[in-house]
């Protein structure tokens, strides 16, 4: 049963419920060679070259294909059923792309301390059930342990390119974090660091942040993490009002060194196309001053203030001792990461720390998934 409407058409596909496609967009999306390169798969159709009162002049369903003459240059158009069925379950489920990496986030706070997903450094290295493991521990929870990496240095390098590509900024590519006396910011000296995550001075911030523990014989220096969407929820459920703000308030934030001086201005909460919270952003040490009016500057600092209370919030905040060979890393654009002081007579603490993008632990995912089929 195929029904042609003014800018739509409708027909069953696998049930008797009917489906609707619309007609740009059917013209927009044609399979055919022309249309569709045959060897990339890459759009060869330019979609502001279709009419805008694109319709069919001609449509029928055989042979579980749909096929259109088009009114654009009598083009055919045929769509198989099947492919026709998935992009409908996509359509009715809002989603651009059936996503074999599309996971389910799990909010945390201090409970997780006893339950941090931990890895075994050889296993996650030889086999790749155990790194899928890992890239969705780092999708869904944001935090992840590898216990007992080797203590060469650059090894968190290596591991950054065993599981995609690291992402290089203005820091080192491998980026050596110890006490020094030429310190350059606070890391580098054994002041306590609170929560933060890295890089908001850059428009699109590292998405996952890695830690190699060469050596750690200080005592103190424990590590800390807290989960950002978390606390943004407990701000939103608090006062709506302050979660608002901080979703459309642009904070500037500022890094330099000897390669480049970074500056970038974006709310702490940047909220997706559905409002959801895509990109969580928290440095006290490198925000820079406000420009805002009175009115507008006491709101952000009535809700930063609410924030940063929900972030030392103990019961927020997750602890715990990473030794010499450990690693751990972070889902960047969403946990905060820090440590409590150290003892630097005690024994020294040396880690070095390497980034990559978040999309390349989805990437790793997709790939992984792929290769088991
Ligand atoms: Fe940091």
């Amino acid at each position: 049963m195929l029904t042609i409407y003014k800018n739509s058409l409708s027909l069953q596909l696998d049930g008797p419920e009917e489906s609707e496609f619309n007609f740009m967009w059917l013209r927009d999306n044609c399979q055919c060679e022309d249309c569709l390169h045959p060897v990339t798969r890459e759009r060869t159709l330019i979609t502001s070259d279709i009419p805008e009162n694109i319709s069919p002049i001609a449509s029928n369903v055989a042979d579980g294909k749909l096929s259109i003459m088009w009114n654009d240059q009598q083009h055919q158009s045929n769509y198989n059923f099947e492919w026709l069925i998935q992009q409908n379950k996509q359509q009715s489920q809002n989603s651009n792309f059936d996503d074999p990496a599309v996971g389910e986030l799990k909010l945390w706070d201090k409970s997780l301390e006893d339950n941090i997903p931990t890895f075994d450094y050889k296993q996650l290295t030889n086999d790749d059930s155990i790194l899928l493991a890992w890239c969705e521990a780092i999708r869904d929870i944001g935090l992840t342990i590898v216990r007992g990496a080797p203590t060469k240095k650059g090894e968190i390098e290596r591991f950054a390119e065993h599981v995609g590509c690291v992402r290089e900024t203005i820091y080192d590519r491998l980026h050596d974090v110890n006490a020094d006396p030429n310190a350059y910011n606070v890391a580098q000296t054994s002041l306590e660091l609170k929560p933060h995550t890295d890089m908001p001075n850059y428009n699109n911030p590292p998405g996952v942040q890695m830690f190699h523990f060469i050596k750690n014989e200080a005592k103190g220096g424990i590590s800390t993490a807290v989960d950002g969407y978390h606390v943004a929820k407990l701000l939103k459920d608090h006062d709506p009002e302050a979660y608002k703000v901080l979703s459309e308030t642009a904070v500037p934030f500022r890094i330099y060194s000897d390669k480049g001086d970074i500056v970038s201005s974006n709310p702490l909460l940047t909220l997706d196309t559905d409002g959801k919270l895509k990109v969580f952003r928290f440095s006290n040490q490198v925000a820079q001053p406000l420009s805002l009016s009175n009115t507008k500057m006491n709101e952000f600092y009535h809700a930063y203030r609410l924030l940063g209370k929900l972030i030392e919030d103990p019961n927020n905040m997750v602890q715990f001792r990473l030794n010499t060979g450990d690693m751990m890393a972070t889902n960047n654009l969403r946990v905060m990461h820090g440590r409590t002081s150290y003892d630097i007579n005690s024994g020294s603490r040396h880690l070095q720390l390497s980034y990559m993008d978040y999309d390349d632990v989805l990437s790793r995912i997709r790939m992984i998934k792929k290769a088991s089929l």
